[in-house]
């Protein structure tokens, strides 16, 4: 009889990674939907058919929440889970842990999108989720952190790769935000859900701000740079640029965000100190975010010609591109007389969107196209729809960013606009909100090209699966029996 060999040594899990990836797809697609209905809704109010559940109030957070913790927080469980495993060359630790994680997750992201249009909020920006989802999201959340920092662990080669370093600080932060940012205090009253947050006034908002940004810093900025340091580099088959300039700008980021979160109370009751040392660290911030956008270039740099013949590696410039220009422009948005244009205008949302589609969504869709079929065990099943996706995508983006940079701008103008004869306002109210109502179709015309794109490439990947076999996916599953460059 031969020696049976225990499965947990000689493979990595791809299992649960497989799941996170098809949750990436589903949400993505809804929360995009939901995204598309909501930049509608805005251009044509009629389109909520006077319904509550499908009210504008409603549907953006549904929006919001799906695309960044359904469909990025899904994509960052299965990359951070690939990754671990790949570059410590151990199979993932405690995998039935990682299991309750990926049901726990699901079933969250699943209780916001019912919860929402039913109307429970805690009504505050991408913490919207009612108590009973607070404690059920940090429970999955301590379980995530144990399932990758045992693989850490357990690892076979003596280094930490850097990307890791990436996603374990995401995992860290965001653990750390979300404690205290919902501390509240629940109220159960027959079938009302409530809480109300301990924080009040000013010391509230700063609270909010603080998780806000860091959301924004930790979850849609350092953990994209963790799936960019191992991504990037597989692709094109070339090491990273400069390892010590990752380490560098690691500590940098880690350190200068937690300071820049009170750019986003500008002109309010805060103290105005707390707003100027908020600008000072957000214009610091520009170097080490453009020491990562060029770190992740430069790896491009020998490599350019696969820009021609590759289109996954076409995703990574365009993210890489537009990682360097929000942060350069969110450093530029923080400055106080910027700021007292671009807040509460549409610029603000061209921002988010530069930062969301142009780096999130596209370097989340580069890194999907180069770990789903290795997963799944299969080819790609058609490139020339990856450059199709490429193109809607890229169009896309830039039609909803320029939009909302003409919105913004102008709608900031306008109400600002003065006239020292009479002393009064030259614009009224509505003639802003009328100045806006092509842009906005241009938005939503922008983002049906974005969700048509990502629709694509959902077909791309079902056909895909169906080619996998097993036999192929447990091949590229097997662990080095010396450790090796994963
Ligand atoms: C099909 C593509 C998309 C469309 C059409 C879309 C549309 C919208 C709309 C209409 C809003 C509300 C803006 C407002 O309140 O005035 C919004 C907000 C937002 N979206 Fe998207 N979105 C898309 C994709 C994404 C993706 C992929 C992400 C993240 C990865 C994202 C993150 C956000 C965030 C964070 C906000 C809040 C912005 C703010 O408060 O300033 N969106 N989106
Ligand atoms: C150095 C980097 C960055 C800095 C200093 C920065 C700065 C800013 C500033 C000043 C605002 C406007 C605040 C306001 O007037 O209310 C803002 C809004 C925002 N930024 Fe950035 N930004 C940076 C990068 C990014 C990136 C890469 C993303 C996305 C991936 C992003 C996502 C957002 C979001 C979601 C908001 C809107 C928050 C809200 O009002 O709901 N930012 N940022």
């Amino acid at each position: 009889m031969g020696e049976t060999v225990d499965i947990r040594d000689t493979q990595y899990n791809y299992s649960v990674i497989r799941k996170f990836a098809i949750m990436t797809l589903v949400w993505g697609a809804i929360g995009m939907t939901a995204g598309v209905w909501a930049a509608l809704e805005l251009a044509w109010p009629a389109l909520n058919f006077d319904q509550a559940w499908l009210s504008f109030g409603r549907i953006r957070p549904v929006h919001t929440n799906l695309v960044i913790f359904g469909m990025g927080g899904s994509a960052l469980m299965a990359t951070s889970f690939y990754v671990v495993q790949r570059t410590c060359q151990v199979r993932l630790a405690y995998g039935k842990v990682a299991e309750f994680v990926f049901w726990g997750w699901t079933i969250g992201i699943f209780g916001i999108m019912l919860s929402y249009p039913l109307g429970f909020t805690q009504g505050q920006e991408y913490a919207e989720f009612e108590w009973p989802l607070d404690y059920a999201v940090a429970i999955v959340w301590v379980c995530y952190f144990w399932v990758f920092f045992n693989t850490l662990l357990r690892r076979k080669q003596e280094h930490i790769y850097v990307a890791n370093w990436f996603y374990l600080a995401f995992i860290l932060a965001t653990a750390l935000l979300h404690i205290f940012n919902n501390i509240t205090i629940p109220v159960i009253d027959g079938w009302t859900i409530k809480s109300y947050n301990v924080f009040s006034g000013v010391q509230s908002a700063m609270v909010q701000w603080w998780y806000g940004h860091n959301a924004v810093g930790f979850f849609l900025t350092v953990a994209f740079l963790g799936m960019m340091y191992y991504f990037v580099p597989k692709e094109v088959n070339r090491p990273v640029y400069s390892y010590r300039l990752s380490i560098i700008h690691f500590w940098a980021l880690s350190f200068l965000y937690m300071w820049a979160g009170a750019h986003h109370l500008h002109w309010t009751s805060l103290p105005d100190w707390t707003s100027s040392l908020a600008a000072t660290f957000s214009i610091i911030l520009l170097l080490p975010s453009w020491g990562g956008m060029i770190n992740g270039i430069m790896t491009l740099s020998g490599a350019w010609d696969q820009v021609r013949t590759n289109p996954i590696v076409r995703f990574f410039v365009v993210a890489l591109s537009f990682y360097g220009m929000s942060t350069f422009e969110g450093p530029l948005m923080s400055l106080k007389s910027v700021n007292a244009l671009s807040h509460y205008t549409d610029w603000t949302v061209g921002h988010v969107h530069s930062g969301a589609l142009g780096w999130v969504a596209m370097i989340t869709f580069g890194s999907l196209y180069h770990m789903i079929p290795r997963i799944f065990g299969a080819k790609l099943y058609s490139e020339k729809l990856v450059f199709a996706h490429f193109w809607l995508a890229t169009i896309g983006i830039v039609l909803y960013v320029a939009a909302l940079w003409v919105a913004g701008i102008g709608q900031g103008m306008m109400l600002r606009g003065f006239d020292p004869n009479y002393g009064t306002l030259t614009y009224k109210f509505i003639e802003t909100v009328q100045f806006m109502h092509t842009p906005y179709i241009l938005r939503a015309l922008g983002g049906s090209m974005f969700l048509l794109g990502g629709l694509i490439m959902i077909y791309n990947f079902i056909m895909t699966m169906k080619q996998g076999t097993k036999a192929q996916a447990d091949k590229h599953a097997v662990i080095p029996a010396v450790a090796a460059h994963a």
